[in-house]
């Protein structure tokens, strides 16, 4: 009998040890613990043994019952184990695949628009000096621009150009280029710019400009009607109408606001357009001959036109945003949207 305990004890190791799966596992244990296991016959025939041996034989059989039910119990961890460890070839459901930000996919659609009108990309700088974001410009010292409420200023030593800043806007880029190269020019240049306003639905301390012009010979107004009709109906819609206000710019003369249909009534007058009928789009006009000057190209040989528009205004009108600060929060809610 002792020699069936034994022989018992090490097959049933044996066999747990190569379960594999938890059906198994339920297969040896019936077989091992079950009603008409070799054990429980064993257990049944201790009535017969002598009183001495009927003892040492039963406290063998128990101790060999609990080990195959701690061996069992053991297994059972190990698959249970398994299944929690964490298999990393499973796609997860909810993958969030990257996109471009809707700013970007904005800013690469109006430029591509210029670019087939033969315009070139030149990115500006976003730290800039006065002489480039104002005194160029034309922009006078006690234009209110120039206050600290409007523009931030670097805490870094003034050097020629002055005081440096963050870019107020894009037109700067303009002054870069002319200083740099003679014209025929025809240039877009998409960019950050920064103004200390409080953050609500329509402003933010950072925000996208546009800033295009072109130099050359015998450039006149009609040029940049013609040039804007074109981006708008491509941006926009083909039927869409332009309306030009005329405006003050201290780098333009003349200077002119465009404003587009409304792209929600056409026209006809609905909450976007306030009821007008009609979007502010851009800012534009036929370069003053002082800022030309001011970069060394002769205004009585050349002359040119410039615009800047804002990206986050013409986004929030083409796909129906109401609140500015959307473009910033990263909520993935609205960036899986477009
Ligand atoms: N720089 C102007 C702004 O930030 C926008 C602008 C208006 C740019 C007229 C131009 C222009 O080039 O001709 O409001």
């Amino acid at each position: 009998m002792e020699e069936k305990i034994s022989l018992l004890e090490k097959e049933a190791e044996e066999e747990i040890k190569k379960v594999k799966a938890e059906k198994e596992l339920e297969e040896a244990r019936v077989r091992y613990l079950g009603r008409k296991s070799t054990i429980n016959q064993l257990f049944s025939q201790l009535p017969k043994l002598e009183k001495e041996k009927r003892a040492y034989i039963g406290r063998r059989l128990n101790l060999l019952k609990e080990k195959i039910e701690r061996l069992i119990k053991e297994k059972k961890l190990q698959f249970e184990k398994k299944e929690e460890e964490i298999d990393f070839t499973v796609i997860s459901p909810c993958l969030h695949v990257g996109r471009k930000h809707l700013l970007t996919q904005v800013i690469e659609e109006i430029c591509q628009i210029f670019k087939n009108l033969g315009f070139q990309i030149i990115e500006g700088n976003e730290i800039e000096d006065e002489w480039h974001n104002f005194s160029a410009l034309n922009i006078p010292l006690e234009h209110p621009s120039r206050d600290v409420f409007d523009t931030f200023y670097l805490d870094l030593p003034p050097q020629e150009g002055g005081k440096f800043l963050l870019r107020s806007h894009t037109s700067p880029s303009q002054i870069r280029v002319m200083e740099k190269f003679s014209p025929p020019l025809a240039v877009i240049s998409p960019g950050r710019v920064y103004r200390p306003d409080n953050p609500d639905a329509s402003h933010s301390f950072m925000f996208h400009q546009i800033e295009g012009f072109c130099v050359d010979k015998e450039i006149d107004f009609s040029h940049l009607k013609g040039v804007l009709f074109y981006f708008a109906q491509s941006f926009f819609s083909p039927q869409v109408k332009l309306r030009f206000r005329p405006h003050y710019f201290p780098f333009t003369e003349p200077s002119a606001e465009v404003d587009i249909s409304c792209i929600i009534c056409q026209g006809k007058g609905c909450s976007v357009c306030k009821g007008k009928g009609w979007l502010e789009v851009l800012g534009c006009g036929m370069i003053h001959p002082k800022v030309l000057k001011n970069c060394g190209i002769n205004p009585k040989k050349f002359s040119g036109f410039a615009f800047g528009m804002g990206v986050e205004r013409i986004a929030m009108l083409k796909y129906r945003i109401a609140d500015i600060r959307i473009f910033f929060e990263n909520d993935v809610r609205f960036l899986e949207q477009f």
